[in-house]
């Protein structure tokens, strides 16, 4: 499926300079035994409720990703609303972009710009892209990197696609240096057939508290940043933003 299907919205999250919103709707607050707190779990993701990680299309994530997409997944505003939060979070040095495609959205380049992502069409007309890797994270949620490699790390509107993303983000604290940043956005919008039940059954809000969780669960993050990056009434796709700095 080429087209981005539109998923449930809510628009009560706190705009760029609110406090941090609070951790509610969590979809996986509660495991199969009726316990509460995922993290007592040996692996987090077995304490989400069945299903949660499933895609409606379980097949090689290759397969789907072999065609080349050079389009925008996210609208002109929000595509500008990653750049601004880019700038202002002084996203710069060493960066990886995680689930990369031709356009990072950074509105001046870093230092280095590692682009990890499916496709090599698309990962080779990345204008910014210094260096570029294909591998597949839910086939080998390890990342192929070396610890401390990147000074930040960026994920703009793919971690819905993750099955183990709590591994994924377990393993980026281990590729940053002191103070690295792992800055997360996304919107409304999906390829509903490779995102993750426990992504499209939930609201804005469900979604930014999930991320949030995610850090939390992985460890060795200090405390996440939520915000709703596009203002309350935007009439275009809205952009949220999870974040934390290495602890
Ligand atoms: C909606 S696109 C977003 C691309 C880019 N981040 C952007 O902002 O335009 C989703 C991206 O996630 C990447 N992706 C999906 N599944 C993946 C997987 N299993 N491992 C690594 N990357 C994956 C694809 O290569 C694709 O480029």
């Amino acid at each position: 499926m080429d087209e981005l299907g539109q998923a449930r919205t809510a628009a009560d999250l706190p705009t760029a300079g609110d406090e941090e919103v609070d951790r509610c709707a969590l979809a996986g607050q509660r495991g199969r035994d009726g316990r509460e707190d995922p993290s007592r779990a040996t692996d987090p993701h077995e304490a989400f409720p069945a299903g949660f990680f499933d895609r409606q299309d379980p097949s090689d994530d290759a397969d789907f990703y072999a065609p080349p997409r050079l389009v925008t997944h996210i609208d002109e505003g929000a595509i500008a609303a990653v750049g601004a939060l880019y700038e202002e979070l002084a996203v710069d040095g060493d960066v990886l972009d995680l689930m990369g495609s031709w356009i990072s959205h950074f509105a001046a380049a870093p230092a280095s710009l590692h682009v990890l992502g499916m496709n090599a069409a698309e990962l080779e007309a990345n204008p910014m892209a210094t260096a570029t890797t294909i591998h597949d994270l839910n086939a080998e949620p390890t990342l192929p990197f070396s610890d401390g490699s990147f000074d930040d790390a960026v994920c703009c509107v793919s971690i819905d696609y993750l099955v183990r993303p709590i591994d994924v983000i377990g393993d980026l604290a281990r590729l940053l240096r002191p103070g690295g940043r792992f800055v997360c956005t996304f919107s409304n919008r999906c390829f509903p057939t490779k995102a993750i039940r426990g992504w499209l059954a939930n609201t804005d809000n469900g979604r930014a508290a999930l991320v949030a969780e995610y850090f939390r669960l992985a460890g060795g993050w200090n405390d996440a940043v939520v915000q709703r990056r596009t203002p309350l009434g935007h009439r275009g796709d809205p952009l949220f933003a999870v974040w934390a700095e290495r602890a």
